[in-house]
């Protein structure tokens, strides 16, 4: 597993309003998209291109373009949904599955709820999206998933990871796949309700207040 800590001061900024717990939610959905937009380019960087010929008004010469099979871009329901925009912004020839898992409070396991990707990802460079990496279980599940079908490269971007969380990917990842997380920060631990310390509380409900 590689991990890629996005380290830019507009990062640091909209990372400290979005942590701020004054932050109204109608800010927080901005601030997210503003900030998968700048962790999408950092993702995206390992993409695979293929020759493209054009003419400019010059002459012609060879360019790249994304190579098929299309990249897909998959939100872990409910918070990653608000990740879903600033990433497509970027990738506008994507194409979107999405992943409904939420973590059962008692067990602390990855419960999924919901599955709408294709069966067959052979190839494919699947983008997960999900805000907080915290005990690893959510975004372990979906990686086991998407790998199972065939998926050749798997990019999570994450707003916020913390160590212990990251420990279990890594773990589980192994070499079996190239598998890369995208984070805005590494904070410094998970609390006794597996929640991100100092973290920015609980995604969903920022985003889309308790419901
Ligand atoms: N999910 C969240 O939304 N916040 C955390 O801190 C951990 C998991």
């Amino acid at each position: 597993m590689r991990l890629h800590v996005a380290d830019h001061p507009l990062v640091d900024h909209k990372l400290t309003v979005l942590r701020d717990e004054t932050t109204p939610s109608a800010t927080f959905r901005l601030l997210v998209d503003e900030l998968v937009t700048l962790l999408a380019y950092e993702a995206t960087r390992g993409i695979a291109t293929e020759p493209k010929e054009i003419r400019t008004p010059i002459q012609p010469m060879t360019g790249a373009r994304i190579a098929a099979p299309a990249p897909l871009v998959v939100p872990i329901l409910r918070a990653g949904l608000g990740m879903l925009d600033g990433m497509t912004r970027l990738l506008p020839t994507a194409e979107v599955g999405f992943l409904g898992m939420m973590r059962d409070e008692e067990t602390l396991q990855a419960v999924t709820y919901a599955n709408r990707l294709p069966d067959d990802l052979t190839g494919r460079h699947v983008f997960l999206l999900d805000p907080m990496l915290a005990t690893g279980g959510t975004l372990v599940a979906a990686i086991d998933y998407v790998v199972e079908r065939g998926a050749r490269e798997v990019t999570a971007v994450c707003l916020l990871a913390a160590p212990e969380g990251l420990k279990v990917v890594e773990e589980a990842s192994g070499d079996r796949v190239n598998v890369e997380i995208v984070v805005a920060a590494v904070d410094e631990r998970l609390n006794e309700k597996a929640y991100i310390v100092p973290g920015l509380g609980d995604a969903g409900d920022r985003l889309y207040g308790v419901v």
